[in-house]
């Protein structure tokens, strides 16, 4: 395993990963392992351990799926209901009642727990796609979320068509570019591209 991340640079968890907009509309998350998605973001690390986040989960057939689906874009709305597990993922901006800022970090660290989360449910089988394709205030106002709270962005997760437990080889549904590494890398000698 050692040798082939030098080989790869990349951890297969990690290469696998990409982000679907179709997903198996059949297959559904048991409560153990919808649980586990949130376990891994429980200990994802945090600035001062502030751990600034929270999340509404609803998986396809209760509630709070049904709930979360109203809220969804058009655009959004074509894909994301057939996910296994909706979830809202909330920032904790300010301290409750005043305009002090509850972490300068609440964006940064939610988005590492909700990388953890993308990664757990890969490590079960599963692909998620993150997303801003909805109304945010609509869920704030549909969950009572109070105001020193940020409903910032959704994920669905779920089993992308036709994939068995023995088939975890998907293909990407479009071409996938990133930059380059070098790119990436800001030397005194030459800033990162724009
Ligand atoms: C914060 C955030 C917001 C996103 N919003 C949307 C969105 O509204 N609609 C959508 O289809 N994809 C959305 N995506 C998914 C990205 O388009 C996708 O992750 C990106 O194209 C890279 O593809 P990959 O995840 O397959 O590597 C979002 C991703 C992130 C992290």
């Amino acid at each position: 395993m050692q040798d082939d991340l030098i080989v790869s640079g990349l951890h297969p968890l990690l290469a696998a990963r990409w982000s679907p907009t179709t997903f198996d509309p059949v297959f559904e998350l048991d409560a153990t392992r919808a649980a586990s998605l949130v376990e891994a973001a429980r200990w994802a690390p945090s600035a001062g351990n502030s751990q600034p986040w929270a999340f509404i989960m609803g998986r396809r057939g209760d509630d709070t799926h049904q709930r979360l689906v109203r809220h969804l874009a058009a655009s959004s709305s074509r894909w994301a209901p057939s996910a296994s597990v909706l979830v809202a993922n909330l920032a904790h901006r300010f301290v409750a009642g005043t305009d002090w800022e509850y972490s300068e970090f609440s964006h940064y660290d939610l988005g590492q727990a909700v990388a953890h989360m993308t990664i757990q449910a890969q490590a079960l089988g599963l692909f998620a796609r993150q997303f801003r394709a909805f109304d945010r205030d609509a869920v704030a106002a549909e969950f009572g979320v109070p105001d020193h709270w940020e409903v910032t962005t959704m994920s669905a997760f779920g089993r992308a068509p036709a994939t068995t437990d023995s088939d975890a080889d998907q293909a990407p549904e479009s071409v996938r570019e990133r930059r380059a590494v070098s790119e990436l890398l800001w030397t005194s000698a030459r800033p990162p591209a724009s």
